[in-house]
């Protein structure tokens, strides 16, 4: 730490310092004036060292330190001594230091919010004075955190033969399903840079040119709608590698989170599960499930037939889903807690028509919201289906669509676990999903979409529906799924020019659109494209979740608003109509 101005940081100090002579720079955490003592709380982001200083053996520097204001910045000498009253919550809470010397190196303003983990300060005016929030200990924390985790990423890769090779930002369209960010060029006139979504097709070239284990720390641009776990530019750490299988990558992969836990905050993870797409949303009514609870949705369509309930019925006719999830220990739900379940199952996006309730309570008597239709026995039979034990509560959803039932039932088990309290916040779901189907369609027009993007090379078998049914067919993509988010997704790519052209016609893309947007790629494997395969982690998410933190904005120095604004800087801002005309554009109202 040692330097012209400072000899240790502000978290440094200990008990085995005592009797040393000290100099500390920092931030006035705040002061206490007792009249006969005055105590400073200096702070860096190493930590908090506390500053005393009597009023009747140093008047001066009382004075001094009486007129010291918060966020003013300091330096003070003195010497380190035991303190009476210890402070067992802080690393440097043994110990103070006795100044005999302090300046103040800036003054400053009052700061518009308190600067400590419990701040008032809302979302909007932290990110006005973001400088201010991040000297906030746990927003210094998460940056250092998500700087220890791309330490600790190239270290690992290094030692795997990966190299790091920048591509460029100024491209054409890479798509991943979002909308582009374009530059205007002024030297060609009328024509667009697009910033990359990934760099998804210069990494595939880079296996083209031999650079066989690739990776890269890198910004993507993507003109989307915001939330919580999405922001315009972002940062993967992008893979790529030749000659390998889906395990090869997975294995590889898996490695790197191991050791990125364990070097960071010293988590030994176990191996992660690899569980099939179709698995995903059957169990668990989600393609991204957290499995650090149980609680598995269970098909009951076999066991609910044969009586005059019409809801059920239909559906069985129909072909549908009817389904449901054991909650372990709530038989003793209210009527009102019932009802907000119902409701919660028939909100507007997801539009469910209802919900069933069998209840299994603690003295054997069961109860249900279908009794006029149920006998005893047909309900025992249908718990006995799905587990369920004496006080527990079996919620039951029945819709036509099978993607529906799953959706709506995979919500509610994440809605329980909430309320219900059954996540172990300490707890890691670190797990692969596979098999990813290949297209999407789309509800409404029915159109194909690619589910990942359009470079995923078909799993062998199924490569003969890709002329004949293309929607059977699956991928070999994979996504890492941590506590229930998206962290990392990939596949094993198209290396063949016939396949890859096959699947933009697929897509609807004319020969001349086709050449358009792709050509340069399909000419490039055309001389002698290696199998390949690889993928990318979302690092903005992983450390959010590292850091216990909601929001990705919490682990990115100076994130937008959910309004895509950055409220620090004021952008984006209108510009001068010079610089419009010099680049050949005109804003239409
Ligand atoms: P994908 O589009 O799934 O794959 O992105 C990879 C990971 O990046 C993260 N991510 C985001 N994080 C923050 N804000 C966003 N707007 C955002 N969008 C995505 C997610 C996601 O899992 N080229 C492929 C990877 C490959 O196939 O190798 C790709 O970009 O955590
Ligand atoms: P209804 O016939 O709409 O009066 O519904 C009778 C009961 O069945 C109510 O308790 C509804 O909540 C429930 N219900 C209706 N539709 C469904 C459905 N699709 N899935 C599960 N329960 C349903």
């Amino acid at each position: 730490m040692k330097t012209k101005l400072r000899t240790h940081s502000c978290g440094e100090l200990r008990i085995q310092h005592t009797g040393q002579t000290v100099t500390l720079c920092g931030w006035v955490q705040r002061s206490r004036d007792l009249g006969y003592i005055l105590f400073i709380d200096v702070r860096d982001r190493y930590g908090i060292t506390q500053i005393s200083v009597k009023s009747d053996e140093q008047p001066e520097l009382y004075q001094l330190a009486r007129k010291l204001g918060r966020e003013y910045v300091i330096s003070v000498q003195g010497t380190v001594a035991e303190r009476e009253s210890k402070n067992p919550k802080i690393p440097t809470g043994e110990v103070e230091v006795l100044p005999t010397k302090i300046d103040i190196l800036n003054e400053a303003k009052l700061p518009p919010f308190l600067i400590e983990n419990e701040t008032d300060g809302l979302e909007d005016l932290r990110m006005e004075y973001r400088y201010l929030d991040i000297r906030r200990p746990k927003m210094a924390y998460n940056l250092m955190l998500r700087a220890k985790v791309v330490k600790a990423v190239r270290e690992y890769l290094d030692e795997q033969q990966f190299v790091e090779i920048e591509t460029p930002f100024f491209i054409k369209s890479t798509p991943e399903g979002a909308r582009d960010f374009l530059v205007p060029s002024r030297l060609n006139k009328g024509a667009f840079y697009a910033l990359p979504q990934s760099p998804q097709i210069l990494k595939q070239l880079l296996m083209v040119a031999g650079m066989d284990r690739y990776y890269q720390v890198v910004k993507c641009f993507r003109d989307e709608d915001f939330r919580g776990d999405r922001q315009p530019e972002f940062t993967q750490i992008d893979c790529e590698m030749s000659f390998v299988s889906q395990d090869d990558v997975l294995n590889m992969f898996e490695g790197m989170v191991k050791y990125v836990f364990r070097q960071t905050i010293g988590v030994e993870l176990p191996d992660m599960l690899r569980l099939p797409y179709q698995d995903a949303l059957k169990y668990y009514g989600t393609d991204k499930p957290d499995l650090r609870f149980d609680c598995k949705i269970v098909e009951l369509n076999e066991v609910v037939g044969g009586t005059d309930f019409g809801v059920f019925n239909s559906i069985l006719e129909t072909k549908g889903l009817i389904a449901g999830i054991n909650a372990k220990g709530c038989a003793s739900y209210s009527r009102k807690q019932l009802d907000a379940l119902t409701n919660f199952v028939r909100a507007p996006h997801r539009k469910g028509s209802g919900l069933v309730y069998v209840k299994f309570n603690e003295d054997g008597s069961i109860k249900s919201s279908v009794d006029k239709f149920f006998t005893q026995e047909q309900l025992r039979k249908i718990g006995d289906a799905a587990g369920a034990q004496n006080g527990d509560l079996l919620l039951i959803v029945a819709d036509k669509l099978k993607s529906k039932t799953r959706k709506i039932l995979g919500d509610l088990r994440l809605h329980l676990a909430k309320t219900e309290g059954w996540i172990d916040e300490d707890a890691w779901s670190v797990l692969w999903v596979v098999d990813f189907p290949l297209f999407e369609e789309d509800e409404e027009s029915g159109e194909l979409t690619f589910a990942h993007h359009p470079f995923c090379m078909p799993r062998p078998e199924d490569l003969e529906y890709l002329y004949t049914d293309p929607k059977r067919v699956y991928a070999q993509t994979y996504d890492m799924v941590m506590n229930g988010n998206e962290i990392c997704s990939g596949s094993i790519r198209i290396h063949k020019k016939d396949v890859q052209d096959k699947i933009f016609e697929i897509l609807g893309l004319s020969e001349t659109e086709r050449q358009e947007k792709f050509g340069f790629m399909l000419k490039a494997f055309e001389y002698g494209a290696p199998p390949h395969g690889g993928c990318a982690f979302g690092l903005d998410r992983w450390v959010m979740l590292m850091a216990k933190e909601h929001s990705i904005r919490d682990v990115i120095a100076f994130p937008k608003t959910a309004g895509g604004r950055d409220l620090m800087m004021d952008a984006p801002a209108k510009v001068p109509n010079e610089a419009l005309k010099e680049l050949h554009i005109q804003v239409i109202d």
